[in-house]
């Protein structure tokens, strides 16, 4: 039986998470605004997780799809979908295979890390080669993930905090054991905990330990030009546009803007 996820939580994901979700919109509808050459309508959420995303640009005026591996977070997406008359999709697929993808979007994002789930440069080519395939001509791709701050940070780093909603309260640890460090793949394992608070009720939920890819900048720039599938347009350290990624930077994220080659 596979080892209990935090992923399988989808209502404590949606409020341990939700913090930057509105200043993480604005940058994605400032991105369309930037380098799109048509107005963005449709987006799919590649690892769309609880929805937060989705469900934000849909008030905004998107249509939204997206996929995740784990079914729990694609029905809590429908569900809260459903409630709020909002016209987004969810369902189960692998980022590595994208099988049950279909269309085409003007716009994909795949946020808050998920992308490291690409363990080899081949699994990252096949699937930058295939969200080409799912965008627009012109169509933008943002991703996001963890690069380390300084090269002795290495799959050594710890974030926690904490978020409220009513009478729960979800405080969230990511972890990352130098312990399962592979030099080779350039891989190592991290963890998510989330801490729980519910109406006098404490609970632990402890993730599985997963194993994730480290990709360096430059990797990732030669990654993608290896695809062949698009350009990078620009690469920023948070949620800012006015904030390129820099040699100064203590950000931990490296978010970067790709366009669709034509
Ligand atoms: C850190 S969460 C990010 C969720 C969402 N993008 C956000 O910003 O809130 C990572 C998500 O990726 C999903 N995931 C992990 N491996 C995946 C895969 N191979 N294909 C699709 N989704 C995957 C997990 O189930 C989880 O919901």
């Amino acid at each position: 039986m596979a080892a209990p996820s935090v992923y399988q939580f989808p209502r404590y994901y949606a409020i341990g998470y939700r913090w930057n979700t509105k200043a993480e919109c604005d940058f994605l509808q400032e991105c369309v605004a930037t380098y799109a050459t048509t107005a963005a309508k449709t987006v799919l959420d590649i690892g769309c997780g609880a929805g937060r995303h989705l469900l934000e640009l849909a008030r905004r005026g998107y249509a939204g799809t997206g996929f995740d591996l784990r079914s729990e977070m694609a029905a809590y997406v429908n569900e809260e979908a459903s409630k709020a008359h909002l016209p987004v999709t969810a369902f189960v697929d692998d980022m590595r295979a994208m099988s049950a993808v279909q269309g085409t979007f003007d716009l994909a994002v795949c946020l808050m890390d998920t992308f490291r789930y690409l363990l080899t440069n081949e699994q990252i080519i096949s699937h930058l080669k295939a969200v080409a395939g799912h965008l627009k001509p012109g169509g933008l791709y943002v991703t996001d993930f963890w690069i380390p701050t300084r090269w002795d940070h290495v799959a050594n780093e710890m974030y926690q905090w904490e978020q409220r909603d009513g009478e729960t309260t979800v405080r969230v640890f990511y972890v990352q054991h130098p312990d399962s460090v592979d030099p080779v793949s350039q891989t190592f394992e991290d963890e998510l905990v989330f801490a729980v608070e519910e109406a006098g009720h404490s609970t632990e939920i402890h993730g599985e330990r997963t194993r994730t890819r480290l990709i360096m900048p430059q990797e990732f720039r030669a990654l993608v030009e290896v695809s062949a599938a698009f350009d990078i347009v620009g690469t920023f350290a948070d949620f800012d546009i006015e904030q390129p990624l820099a040699s100064s930077c203590t950000s931990w994220r490296m978010i970067t803007v790709l366009t669709r080659r034509a």
